[in-house]
């Protein structure tokens, strides 16, 4: 199956195959999964400019409702995250007469909060109702809609241009990126900064995450797709950190051309990138096989532990764990249900396999021989949090970057 690139129009190739799966975020109670929608999840990279993208595409309105359910503030440590990304832009960024911040997909104010507090002229673009609602009850501004080249010059008529525009896992999310660009590049201040984190390419092969694939994720960056697309708009990639959230992210730091310094780190990842040939298509290739394998691995193991008797129960309830059970076939059968902290979470199913969610409680109550560790990438705080768990003998499967106990 080949496709048109989102970014420059190029020929994109499949490369990875993850099945029909259904969008990753739907959480349908448990008597609404009759008519759910199903696509097929494949991947591949643009021939032109190595940008790795979904090839069919869900329409954003259906993707962010307004009962979308995650919330970004869910973990202490994405709390500590956030916070302290908006403390360095006050302290380095936000430091003019009269500073203005805006923040594509501000989900529940996690960061912006901060900045309010602070009382520095924000905008939060957030079109999903309920996040956008909670985020306000902080105290933060918000436009309640999608964010592309059109809001991006009401927003600069309204509030005039941003010293900062921020995103973080919501620019990825975006399949009118090209649009998206185009605004950012519109409401930048003339030293104005685009900074954004996404999950890294570069983290989800050498990990082998195959669960980062899902409806959501229109798009995988990577140094080098982003430096393309940046210079294609009109902007320069002039700072990159690797940073660990969802198990490795890359903040990216856009300007205007000439403005400012380009960061050697931004060269240094580049010629990573090129060692571990990370735009090639047999990189992605292969990604998908070991992906089949460890699909393979988890089958299996779960079929094992229950055929011996063993009770396992799903940990967090994360979108990746839709693509997980979904790819491999996993079920209430095999495992009754996941708990998560995520109230809006609780009393629904995951979509497609249709295991229910129930709260941390009933994991606690009643514990497995085996806790299916979906929120890997918090894993050092969930297994802090449920130390009584394995304490008492219980054991941790994982599968990334392959299956494994612990
Ligand atoms: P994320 O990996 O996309 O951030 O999602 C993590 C999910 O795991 C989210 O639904 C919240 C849930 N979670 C718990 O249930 N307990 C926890 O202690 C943590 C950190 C997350
Ligand atoms: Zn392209």
């Amino acid at each position: 199956m080949d496709n048109r690139c989102r970014i420059c129009d190029g020929m994109v190739k499949g490369a990875v195959d993850l099945g029909m799966q259904p969008r990753a975020n739907a959480f349908p109670l448990p008597g609404e999964t009759s008519d759910e929608f199903f696509f097929r999840l494949t991947v591949g990279m643009c021939d032109s400019c190595t940008m790795v993208q979904l090839l069919e595409d869900i329409p954003q309105e259906v993707r962010y409702h307004d009962g979308y359910p995650y919330h970004a503030s869910g973990s202490a440590g994405h709390r500590r995250h956030f916070e302290g990304i908006a403390e360095t832009f006050l302290e380095a960024e936000l430091t003019g007469r009269d500073p203005f911040i805006a923040e594509i997909g501000s989900n529940d104010g996690v960061m912006l909060a901060k900045i309010a507090e602070a009382g520095v002229r924000h905008l939060g673009v957030e079109p999903s109702r309920e996040v956008a609602e909670l985020s306000m009850s902080r105290g933060v501004q918000v436009l309640p809609e999608f964010f592309d080249e059109s809001t991006a010059e009401r927003i600069c008529a309204e509030h005039g241009h941003a010293d900062v525009v921020f995103g973080a896992n919501a620019i990825a999310h975006i399949s009118h990126l090209a649009s998206v660009l185009r605004g950012v590049e519109r409401l930048l201040a003339r030293d104005g900064v685009f900074v954004f984190e996404e999950p890294y390419l570069g983290s989800v092969v050498a990990q082998t995450a195959f669960d980062m694939l899902y409806d959501e994720h229109s798009f995988v960056f990577s140094v080098r797709a982003i430096q393309a697309a940046a210079e294609r708009f009109g902007l320069e990639l002039v700072r990159v950190e690797h940073v660990p959230l969802h198990g490795g992210s890359m903040r990216y730091t856009l300007a205007r051309p000439g403005q400012r310094p380009v960061s050697p780190a931004v060269h240094e990842w580049r010629g990573l990138e090129d060692a571990g040939r990370l735009a090639e298509h047999a990189t992605l290739e292969d990604f998908g096989r070991r992906a089949r394998r460890i699909g393979d691995d988890l089958a299996g193991l779960l079929g094992d532990l229950r055929a011996k008797g063993h009770r396992v129960v799903g940990y967090g309830a994360p979108a990746k764990a839709a693509t997980v059970t979904n790819y491999c076939g996993i079920g209430p059968d095999v495992v009754p249900f996941v708990c998560d902290s995520t109230p809006s979470k609780q009393g629904r199913v995951i979509a497609g396999t249709h295991i229910p969610v129930k709260s941390p409680k009933a994991f606690s109550d009643d514990y497995p021989d085996y806790a299916l560790l979906f929120a890997w990438n918090h894993a050092e705080e969930i297994m802090a949090k449920e130390r009584k768990f394995s304490e008492r003998g219980g054991r941790w499967i994982l599968y990334v970057p392959e299956v494994h106990i612990v």
